[in-house]
């Protein structure tokens, strides 16, 4: 099993960021996706407050260590809980209303590059894949649950097209239980060819994480709890790595703006023709050329931003 050290997560399109959610020293932010913080630091930097969040108790584990975090009041405060919670949480914190909400969704580079967090095919690890380094795995998922539900989640998250071959072949090889197993039996099942220029287990370990994590219930509340908590004028902006993600944070921006009708499931029909919640809707702000040089990951990476009008939260089904 590789032994692989995580490489520093390299933060994507961040000066965008700091752009969208156009930041004012004394500004209270909410950092969704704490990661390797290097939102909050620039978040710090700028003179702001941060209230970070992250399923993952190493990065919390590793925030704990930084200055801010003792100072009086705290510039840094963590939570080590899911960005769905994040109203709840502001509240036990005495919170109601931020300047700024970011978030950075998806996998860390220190998540990826660690065998152990069995999130990667290229190196051997457990079959765990769970963020929260808690609840059900990948293997409980792919030993456990019926072959329909695992072709379900290899279409639906991964977009395989070939999700029942792939399925029936997981189902045949059970028990699973590193990457490198699962991975071999996806591209066999698939007719990989070594050297073809993608490697087909990408769609299904997409989709399996996906799956494990809860990945696209989190960002459609999470997405609700800003509306929740940002400030009239207060700014969203959300990075996203994916297409199934970008389509969630378009489309919800899109009805919160009064553009088209509710097609999320937490509201009820009837908010459709509430009052417009955002507004000045960014465009799709994609990485220069120089940073995805500079730092491959960012290459399929989507920001959209929005800033928060007066209108009351459309309430939730
Ligand atoms: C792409 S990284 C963020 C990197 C960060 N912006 C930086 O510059 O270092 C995403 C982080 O969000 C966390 N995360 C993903 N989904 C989450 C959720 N639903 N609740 C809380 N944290 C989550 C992951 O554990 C991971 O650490």
């Amino acid at each position: 099993m590789s032994a692989m050290p995580a490489s520093p997560h390299v933060p994507v399109l961040l000066a965008e960021v700091i752009e969208a959610l156009a930041l004012q020293p004394g500004d209270l932010i909410v950092d969704a996706t704490f990661g390797a913080g290097g939102y909050t630091r620039a978040f710090l930097d700028a003179g702001a407050t941060v209230h970070a969040f992250d399923r993952d108790p190493d990065a919390i584990a590793a925030g704990r260590a930084w200055p801010e975090t003792r100072e009086t009041p705290p510039r840094l405060v963590l939570h080590p809980r899911r960005f769905s919670e994040m109203v709840a949480a502001l509240a036990e914190a005495g919170i109601s209303r931020v300047d700024g909400v970011a978030m950075d969704i998806g996998v860390s580079s220190m998540q990826l590059d660690q065998a152990r967090r069995g999130f990667a095919f290229s190196t051997d690890g457990p079959l765990d894949m769970t963020m929260s380094q808690a609840g059900p795995t990948a293997a409980d998922f792919v030993n456990e649950a019926a072959e329909a539900e695992i072709a379900d989640v290899l279409f639906r998250y991964g977009e395989e097209r070939q999700s029942r071959r792939v399925a029936r072949a997981i189902v045949a090889a059970r028990p699973l239980s590193t990457t490198g197993e699962l991975a071999q039996v996806v591209r066999k099942a698939l007719g990989y060819r070594p050297g073809a220029p993608k490697d087909p287990a990408t769609r299904s370990f997409q989709a399996i994480r996906i799956h494990v994590n809860g990945e696209l219930d989190e960002l459609e509340q999470a997405l609700m709890g800003a509306e929740q908590v940002l400030k009239s004028g207060g700014r969203l902006a959300v990075v996203s790595f994916h297409s199934l993600e970008d389509r969630i944070v378009k489309r919800f921006l899109r009805e919160a703006a009064g553009a088209v009708a509710r097609a999320n499931r937490y509201l009820p029909e009837a908010a459709s023709g509430s009052q417009p919640t955002f507004a000045e809707l960014s465009k799709a702000i994609r990485p220069s050329e120089a940073e995805t040089l500079r730092n491959p990951r960012a290459r399929s990476a989507t920001l959209r931003a929005a800033v928060r009008t007066a209108a009351p939260v459309r309430e939730a089904a």
